[in-house]
């Protein structure tokens, strides 16, 4: 298969359209078979019930070529069951797991050209979503849905290494005690532009939340979680039912224990407690792990020991084994890979 003239590792993290998408409709309370379609536009009545009441959930992963020239994917099985659970938070119907995993098969083999090679940074961002489409105006759930995959090409997240960010505590809040914090619905993400713009503004790379209770225990970032380092060496990532479960956080926890025979605690972490460790990283699909340098609190900076130059050895440590296992250079837990072609 010939590779679109693409230059791969001038790609940024935006919106290429690609060949071909994949859309399954609901109605009448079962999906439809679904296909793929060359369409790239969705006509909807003024009164579908996203438009008007923010009915959407949606999910983020990445396609890629091994070392070994193969097309895989990442857990998708993961995304799939964390996308019914978002679903079900918001009354929608879920997408069957199974037909989410097939999706993703057929709709990255349809846009196989678009997969970036081997050793270029780049990768192929899958993008799942599903929306209320009929017209609601009572404040209720819509009774028809589409569910959609497509793909884009993107950039390698990191240009020229990974280099430390400088984050701030937010004054604002994420989510809410019983909220919807943990599933990945559109509603999170526009509240916390405001939140994303004001930081860019003041010169930081992103917001670290607090739980919004207390404003005393770290909650994640506008798009991904946390993990710690000990200055023993402990992995810790932080436990709340406001948080996104990220696949990447929930990977990297079993490559410290299983793999790397690290110690590891998932819970409640103390925003006091955070000066105390020895590095500090981001997680999720985007960038893997992006290490944090500097969080600044009102005043307060917190310097971790790794410095602002390079990610911690720990941290890298976790980094190389996770993709060593993503790019197939390295024997991951069973099923963690899913061959596309
Ligand atoms: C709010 C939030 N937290 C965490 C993550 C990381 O999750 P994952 O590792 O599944 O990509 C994401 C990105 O998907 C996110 O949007």
């Amino acid at each position: 298969m010939e590779k679109k003239d693409i230059d791969w590792s001038n790609l940024g993290f935006g919106y290429v359209k690609t060949d071909k998408r994949y859309v399954s409709n609901y109605k009448d309370g079962s999906w439809d078979e679904g296909c793929l379609t060359e369409d790239a536009n969705i006509v909807l009545n003024e009164c579908a019930g996203v438009l008007q009441y923010a009915q959407t959930v949606f999910e983020g992963l990445k396609a890629y070529t091994t070392e070994d020239g193969r097309i895989v994917c990442f857990r998708p099985d993961l995304n799939a069951a964390r996308m019914v659970d978002s679903a079900k938070r918001l009354e929608m119907p879920a997408f069957p797991e199974d037909r989410f995993v097939e999706a993703v098969v057929e709709t990255v083999k349809a846009n196989a050209a678009y997969v970036p090679p081997y050793g270029s940074g780049a990768t192929l961002y899958i993008r799942p979503y599903m929306f209320g489409s009929n017209p609601v105006i009572g404040v209720k759930p819509a009774n028809e849905y589409q569910f959609r995959m497509f793909c884009t090409p993107v950039g390698p997240y990191f240009k020229g290494g990974a280099k430390p960010i400088t984050i701030k505590v937010s004054d604002f809040d994420r989510a809410a005690p019983h909220g919807t914090g943990h599933i990945k619905a559109g509603l999170n993400y526009a509240m916390s532009l405001h939140a994303i713009v004001t930081a860019h503004a003041e010169g930081f790379d992103e917001n670290m939340y607090l739980d919004a209770a207390t404003r005393t225990k770290v909650e994640e970032t506008g798009g991904a979680n946390f993990i710690f380092i000990t200055k023993d060496g402990t992995l810790v990532t932080p436990k709340s039912d406001s948080i996104l479960p990220s696949i990447t956080r929930r990977s990297l926890v079993d490559v410290a224990s299983k793999i790397l025979g690290m110690k590891v605690e998932h819970r409640e972490v103390y925003f006091d407690e955070v000066k105390d460790f020895a590095e500090c990283g981001l997680c999720g699909t985007a960038a893997v792990i992006s290490p944090v340098g500097k969080i600044y609190d009102h005043g307060k900076e917190i310097c971790f020991p790794s410095g602002m130059e390079d990610m911690g050895p720990v941290t890298k440590k976790l980094y190389d084994t996770l993709t060593g296992i993503q790019m197939g250079r390295i024997e991951g837990p069973e099923g963690w890979i899913k061959e596309i072609m």
